[in-house]
């Protein structure tokens, strides 16, 4: 039985790649700091209560696969690259967020980056850096510092570049900003930029295919990871009023502030997939195939009476923006 450990396991990523190789008959173990998922309980998968900082070699020994999903510096990949001289192959979860258009603009920029179409893996990237990766300008930089120290390691190590994940266990589950105001029983849906605006969303559950065919190829590259298909903010709109039977009316606005949602950039921002599929990645399903499974455990959770440990807070620094319902009333009186 091949044996997998993901550093980082209970979140988002890690959830799904646990549960795709156990399904697969894999034996996995994922760290983190607090307590594993039930979901991950029932599959049979095995928890270690470890910070990152105090993880051993020991701990990788004999692991086929090492998937690390809280690596976002080259310190941290210099402590991945001790780990992954233990492991078989070893796969490091970096960001789209490298990636800079000819002007040097990122997705974290104050002016919105504008790239020439769909963005392959030879693209250019910012710079490494050891600013806070918690910051805007440090997070791209900072996981470009790791890529960095991982691939030049001498190690089998699968750099993945994911986009906007959504997935169950999503601890900023973006399409909140549609799920919220359905159950707020909002009338209307206002999209700014016509909803035309397209970030490449990023199943959780397509990612984790593609770790199980990297499993089985081993090498040491970059891959980009994203849905098979492109929605524009309109199209994740209808994708999430359809699947709870919600109507509303779509007010499409060219230059408000207003209707503002994750996925409203200037210029669409869009991987190119093609190295994955090359290797015989098979996604598992189009965007409203993967993201069904999201709403509902948003749905689910809402509704459990128990919501506050799980779905964003009302004073959600990052969600509050999308929400100002006084504003948008006001704008529809007029
Ligand atoms: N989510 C996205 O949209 C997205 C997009 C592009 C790239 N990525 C990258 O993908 C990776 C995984 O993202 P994610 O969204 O799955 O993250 P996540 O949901 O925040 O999960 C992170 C996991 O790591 C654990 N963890 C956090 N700090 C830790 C530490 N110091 N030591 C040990 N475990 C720790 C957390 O559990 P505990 O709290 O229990 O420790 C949790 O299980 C990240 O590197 C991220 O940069 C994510």
């Amino acid at each position: 039985m091949p044996h997998a450990l993901i550093v980082g396991g209970s979140g988002v990523i890690g959830r799904a790649i646990a549960l795709r190789l156990a399904a697969a008959g894999w034996q996995v173990r994922v760290t983190g700091r607090s307590r594993l998922p039930a979901e991950l309980h029932t599959a049979g998968v095995r928890f270690v209560a470890a910070d990152r900082a105090d993880l051993r070699r020991e701990l990788a020994a004999g692991a086929d696969l090492l998937v690390d999903c809280v690596c976002y510096t080259a310190d941290h990949a210099r402590a991945l690259v001790e780990l992954a001289a233990e492991a078989g192959s070893t796969v490091l979860l970096s960001s789209k967020a490298v990636y800079v258009d000819a002007a040097g603009n990122h997705s974290n920029s104050d002016i919105e980056p504008r790239f020439d179409g769909p963005i392959p893996e030879s693209a250019a990237t910012m710079s490494p850096s050891n600013i806070d990766y918690n910051s805007r300008a440090g997070y791209g930089a900072s996981k470009v510092a790791a890529e960095q120290v991982s691939l030049d390691s001498g190690h089998t190590i699968t750099v993945l570049r994911p986009s906007r994940v959504h997935g169950v266990g999503n601890r900023r589950p973006r399409e909140w900003v549609f799920v919220k105001r359905i159950l707020d029983r909002r009338r209307s849906v206002l999209l700014r930029r016509r909803g035309s605006g397209i970030v490449h969303t990023t199943a959780a559950a397509n990612l984790a295919a593609l770790v199980e065919t990297v499993a089985h190829n081993p090498g040491t590259r970059i891959l980009n990871i994203a849905d098979p298909d492109t929605p524009s903010a309109l199209e994740i709109s209808r994708t999430v009023a359809r699947h709870l039977e919600h109507d509303w009316t779509e007010v499409l606005l060219d230059d408000q502030p207003l209707g503002r949602t994750p996925w409203d950039a200037a210029h669409p921002v869009i991987l190119d997939t093609s190295a994955a599929m090359a290797l015989g990645y098979q996604p598992v399903g189009d965007y409203a195939t993967t993201v069904a499974a999201q709403l509902d455990w948003l749905m689910s959770a809402a509704r459990s009476g128990d919501a506050s440990a799980i779905l964003p807070a009302d004073d959600d620094p990052y969600f509050r923006q999308f929400f100002d319902y006084p504003a948008e009333d006001e704008f529809l009186r007029r």
